[in-house]
């Protein structure tokens, strides 16, 4: 079996290592845009390139390749999975129109008001230079997020309380419509979570919660980030969930994979979806078409069925045929990030792993030149401990990072007792108990 993968990043090492897993013993291939040290190592071969469908058909044909992996979303947007699909190789990793549901804020809200899908904020879409009609919105809702509909990198939403007031809502609403249309929608508050899914069109194959951690700084202060790290349990509960949440986050997920399904085709991939408790049950804060970063590393360490075969049942559409399992672990993930991310980080400095004791590793926004590792100004290093408990993992993962040499820092926070504690009182004052 010939795997390609496609993508640098953290979230593809991982991918990776789950591959080199498989009892099945595959070969492994990638595309990425820079040489990440740890996917390069496990890959019997990869080229260095744009993640584009002009550089990825050729090299797929040329090695014969039975089956891809498209790690994020930007291949997703150029349409890599249909064009892998015309050759004959299956993805794991959305076509274009269903990949929609991340790409484009504008069709995901209306779909999810389409399908009568529960979980949706109040929400309008303005197109480019109705800045009357934003405004007048952003009057009535008196308190909202402000979105791009399309790509940001997580770093185009802007919600009041965080960013601005009402007249800085408008404002941003405005700069944003000169160019382009823009979500605005209720501002969400409560306590968020994230589920990630495999799906191959009809069945969904669900991962533990996890918690990722937005802002830059302990206590949850800073700008925000890609993720500066993230937790989940030795069950598929965060301590400050209820199992009736999670059931209706998976009935919101399965629900969403059926309205695509009918809408514009099958959706084989992964579906991520971010929720909120909120005073008014659990809202979908937005989903992504691929795993997340950070939350990939808590949950693909654990994953117990072979990966080569879920790609295979999401190929042959058989998910419903398989158990997909994860070992019952709480697990940690903390970031090593340039001095100065977001804003001014430190780039091309040296990176070195040293003794990180029960901790794994993975490489993220690094790049190796003449075996030598450097940062390129995004989150460098992922650390991950994986124990009985969040708090025993924690400890490994704070443990690890002291064995990442470089100009880097991390959140000393993510995992402790008093922040999750902090996480489980704001829940519960949420839902009014
Ligand atoms: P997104 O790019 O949609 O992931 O948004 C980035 C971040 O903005 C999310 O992780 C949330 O923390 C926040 N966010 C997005 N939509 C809302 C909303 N309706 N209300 C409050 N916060 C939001
Ligand atoms: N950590 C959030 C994301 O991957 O979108």
């Amino acid at each position: 079996m010939k795997i390609l993968l496609i993508g640098s990043g953290g979230r593809e090492h991982v991918i990776a290592e789950a591959i080199a897993r498989s009892r099945q013993d595959p070969d492994l291939y990638a595309v990425m845009s820079r040489k990440n040290p740890g996917t390069a190592r496990l890959c019997k071969d990869f080229l260095i390139a744009d993640e584009s469908v002009d550089a990825v058909i050729p090299y797929a044909r040329s090695r014969r390749i039975d089956v891809a992996v498209i790690g994020p979303e930007a291949p997703l947007a150029l349409g890599l999975a249909d064009a892998l699909e015309s050759e004959g190789i299956p993805c794991l990793g959305p076509r274009l129109a269903p990949a929609q549901i991340e790409l484009d804020k504008a069709w995901a809200r209306m779909f999810m008001r389409r399908h009568g899908i529960r979980g949706c904020p109040a929400f309008e879409v303005f197109e480019e230079g109705d800045f009357e009609g934003a405004h007048a919105f952003i009057e009535k809702l008196g308190d909202v997020a402000v979105k791009p509909t399309g790509l940001t990198g997580g770093k185009g939403v802007k919600v009041m309380g965080d960013h601005f007031e009402i007249e800085g809502a408008k404002a941003y609403a405005s700069e944003l419509l000169s160019t382009g249309s823009v979500v605005i929608e209720e501002n969400l508050l409560g306590e968020e979570f994230t589920v990630q899914a495999f799906s191959d069109g009809t069945t969904l194959a669900f991962a533990p919660a996890v918690q990722d951690h937005k802002r830059a700084y302990d206590g949850d202060k800073g700008p925000n980030t890609g993720g500066m790290g993230s937790y989940s349990d030795a069950g598929d509960l965060l301590p400050f969930m209820r199992e009736e949440d999670y059931e209706e986050a998976k009935a919101i997920m399965r629900d969403t994979v059926k309205g695509i399904k009918e809408d514009v085709g099958a959706y084989k991939g992964i579906l991520y979806g971010q929720f909120m408790i909120t005073a008014k049950g659990i809202k979908v804060i937005e989903f992504n078409a691929r795993f997340g970063d950070p939350e990939v590393m808590n949950i693909l360490p654990l994953l117990r069925t072979d990966f080569v075969d879920i790609l295979s049942a999401v190929a042959n559409e058989t998910l419903s045929d398989l158990d997909v399992e994860f070992k019952r672990l709480a697990t940690v993930c903390k970031y090593a990030v340039p001095e100065g991310y977001p804003e001014n980080p430190v780039k091309d400095s040296v990176v070195e792993i040293g003794d990180i004791g029960d901790a794994t590793f993975f490489y993220s926004s690094v790049y190796e030149q003449d075996g030598v590792v450097y940062t390129t100004g995004s989150r460098a290093i992922a650390v991950v401990g994986a124990a009985q408990t969040i708090a025993e993992a924690e400890k490994i993962a704070s443990h690890g990072l002291t064995g990442i040499h470089g100009d880097l820092i991390a959140r000393s926070d993510i995992g402790t007792a008093a922040l999750i504690d902090k996480r489980i009182r704001h829940a519960a004052e949420m839902r009014g108990s």
